[in-house]
Parts: structure tokens; sequence; C-alpha cells
């Protein structure tokens, strides 16, 4: 499943002991495994074979640059939502034509620089978006090609702040609007509306809402054909789920298994989205306990990341499992029952926590810390909160490992400030 196991009693991220990292390059830090991400990539691409998807990993979930050229080098896609997802796509050397581009508020110089750089298609997800895409392609002189990113009202059943396909969430447009833009889509002469986007949520466990989402953009694919609209293609998001804990999420396979009767025989290419089933445990996020507090009602081990540089438990509850870099015996003379922790970070909040009563052997200062499942939306939602430093990444491959982010320094953080001539 991924390549972060112990020998002994030393954690490993393929053939690299955890600790040697840690010791070279400091804490906190985020370590990535060429091999999983490889792994993972293949099992979609392997799973759905028979369509030959363009399979365009969601950017947003790692945007390292070294991370996105493992993938583009086994000739992925990606799936952009922002100038800047758009800047290290391609810097990471992913093909303009195997970019997609969605996100609600795309900007018009963001929409310029996408048409200039001549991505695949957007998503598009209102109709003044669509309107001001039109424009700009008309302004550069381009034929510009879109999907229209529909809601199609379903319940993924997963984080209510990750569930994206439902009327009340901002994205995409209403079955009916989509369809209306369809059948007037002359007006828009600039534009070639060439297919459909679905992205329900994240972190989905079950194939049935991606069926049920996938039979609705179905029913209007079969409208528009009656209506002599003929789309090429049909984008079916991310949103696959990861065992963070007890969850068991349908596997690539399984996946396919329910969706590939629906999608065989419409002769659209098909494109995903996945970012967090690539990237997810593909990383972890390394961390040094630096005191053992003791209360009366708790046990705290504080460590060096907080939620500056792994927001996810304090933004969603998320939990994600702590492993310890080395197992230690238990001294003889300490009490067989096991410590409970609150795991918490250096940060002025109390929402600044990793991990809550976590079970775990007798920790001490010094000691290292493994928190499991930070390859996706970890370092992408890291921020400077309490002027923290954003940490450094290191990208494994069998015995060699290789810094590729430079943990950040004090100059970094006022880099782009200006303190006014009349205050100085
Ligand atoms: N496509 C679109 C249009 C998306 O909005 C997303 C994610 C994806 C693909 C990739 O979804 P994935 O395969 O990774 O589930 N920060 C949250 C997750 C937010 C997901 C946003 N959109 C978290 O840490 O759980």
């Amino acid at each position: 499943m991924h390549e972060f196991h112990y020998r002994g009693n030393k954690l490993y991220c393929e053939g690299v002991e955890i600790s040697r990292i840690a010791e070279k390059f400091g804490t906190p830090l985020y370590i990535y495994s060429r091999k999983t991400l490889s792994d993972h990539y293949r099992k979609i691409a392997q799973a759905f074979r028979s369509l030959k998807p363009l399979i365009c990993f969601s950017v947003k979930a790692n945007s390292n640059l070294a991370v996105l050229k493992v993938l583009a080098n086994l000739g992925a896609g990606m799936d952009v939502v922002s100038g800047g997802e758009l800047y290290q796509a391609l810097k990471a050397g992913a093909a303009p034509k195997k970019i997609v581009y969605a996100g609600v508020g795309k900007s018009k110089s963001e929409i310029a620089q996408a048409v200039r750089e001549g991505i695949l298609f957007f998503n598009v997800e209102s109709l003044p978006e669509l309107a001001l895409i039109d424009q700009v392609a008309g302004q550069l002189h381009k034929k510009v090609n879109v999907c229209l990113r529909i809601n199609p009202d379903i319940n993924p059943h997963t984080h209510r702040f990750i569930t994206t396909g439902r009327v009340l969430n901002k994205f995409g447009l209403d079955m009916q609007t989509a369809e209306d833009i369809f059948l007037r889509r002359s007006i828009f002469s600039n534009l070639n509306l060439i297919g459909l986007h679905i992205h329900i949520g994240s972190q989905i466990t079950e194939p049935k809402p991606f069926v049920q989402a996938i039979k609705k953009a179905l029913r209007l694919i079969t409208r528009l054909k009656n209506s002599h609209v003929a789309l090429k293609y049909f984008n079916i998001g991310g949103g696959l789920g990861i065992v963070y804990h007890r969850e068991h999420p349908q596997t690539a396979k399984e996946f396919a298994a329910a969706v590939l009767g629906l999608l065989q025989g419409t002769g659209l290419k098909v494109i995903l989205e996945p970012g967090r089933f690539i990237a997810g445990n593909s990383g972890i996020l390394v961390t040094r306990v630096v005191y053992i507090k003791k209360t009366e009602h708790k046990d705290f081990a504080i460590v060096d990341a907080g939620m500056n540089d792994l927001i996810r438990p304090a933004l969603y509850d998320a939990y994600h499992e702590i492993l310890p870099v080395i197992k230690t015996s238990r001294p003889a003379d300490q009490p067989t029952s096991r410590p409970k922790y609150d795991i918490v970070g250096p940060i002025c909040e109390s929402a600044d926590f990793l991990a809550k009563d976590r079970i775990l052997p007798n920790l001490q200062a010094g000691n290292l810390l493994a928190v499991m499942g930070a390859g996706a939306y970890g370092f992408t939602m890291s921020s400077n909160y309490n002027s923290r430093l954003r940490t450094c990444e290191i990208l494994v491959e069998g015995k060699r490992f290789f810094l590729v982010r430079k943990r950040e320094t004090y100059r970094d953080l006022i880099r782009q400030q200006i303190i006014p001539r009349n205050l100085r």
C-alpha cells in the first residue's frame, strides 16, 4: 500500500532510515516516496486501461515540482485551479495539452495565461465565467475548449467541508442551466463546448455516489446527443478516498469495476483528476518531541510541527496515524500500561493539535514521530502562521534521498515586506 515500514525497530521510507533524513535536514520535514507515488498512479492507470483515460493529477494535493515531475514522467496530466498551479505544472514539464483548469474564481489574467499556454480545456463553473473566457479568447484570437462543470446534487457522505457536488455548494452549474448553455452554445463564438465535468467531493470511500453522479451526467449527455450536441470529453473528477485510520475505501480496481461499464461505449474521452489517492499515503510529516507536559487531566507531547505545517486535524478533525520513528523498548521500571497523549504543536491556538488521545509508547523529549498520510493537502495547505518557517521537503528514491524544497529562513519571512519611508 505504501513504502513506509519498520525494519527492526526503525521506520524506513523505501530503503532509507527516516531518522537519518531527520538528522541531516532537521525537523519538522515532509518526506515523500517516489515509488508510492508511481505505484498509486499506475494503479489507476491500470484499472482504467481499457478506456485509455487522461489522468490529471490534482496539483492542489501536492504541488512540489519534483512530485509533479515524477508523475509527468509517467504520462500524467495536471488538474490546476490557479495561475500559480498552472505555472508550477508547466515548470514541472507537464504538457499543456494535458492540463485542465477548474475553479469558481478564475481571474481574467489567469484565463489569458491559460489560453496563451494552450491548455487542453477549462472546466467552467458559471455563466459569467463562460462569457469572460469567450471574451478573452476573442481578444487573443484563439478558439478555446471548455467543459461545463455540473453540480449533480449527490451526497458523497464525506466531511461537509470537502463536499462539493450538492446544490448548496458553490461549485458547478445546475443541470438545467448547463443544458441551456449547451443548446445556445453558438452565442459563444470563440469557444468549443466539448465536454462535461463532475467532481462531487473528496475522501469518498464507496463507489455509489460516483455511480449516481456519473449516471446523472450521462443522462444529460444523452439528451444533448439527441439535440445534436456531440461532446468529446467526460471529466469524472477526483475524490477517491484512502486509508487514514479504519476506513475501507474502494480500491482503484473496485472503483473502475463500478464505473467502467457506464463509461464504455459512450465514445467519450474520459478524464480523471485524482489527488489524494496518488499523493496521500506517499508522504509523511516528521516531527520531534520538544517537551512532555503532564497535567492532572492530560499528557501532552509538544512537538515541533504545528497546525501551520499540517492543518487537516485542526480544520477537519482529520485523523492521521502517529508512529514512533524509532520504537524504544520499555524500561523495566516503567508501568506496563501505555500512556495516552495529545500530540500538540507550538502554536498559540487550542486547535493546534496533530492527534488526540493517542496510545503510544512512553515518549521523551527528542523522540521523532511520523505523522502518516500527510502527502496530500499537507505542505500545500501549510502557512507561516506564528511566523513559523515552512518546512523542507525530501523525495526518497530507493536508497537515495533528495532535498526537493529548502526550509525557509527568517529572511523569507520579510522578503516581500516594506516599511513605509515615513516610518523609517
Ligand atoms: N478535481 C477537483 C475539481 C477538485 O476540486 C479536487 C479537490 C480534486 C479534483 C482532487 O480531489 P481528491 O482526489 O484529492 O479527493 N483539503 C481537503 C481536500 C480538498 C479537496 C478539494 N478539491 C483535505 O485535506 O481533505
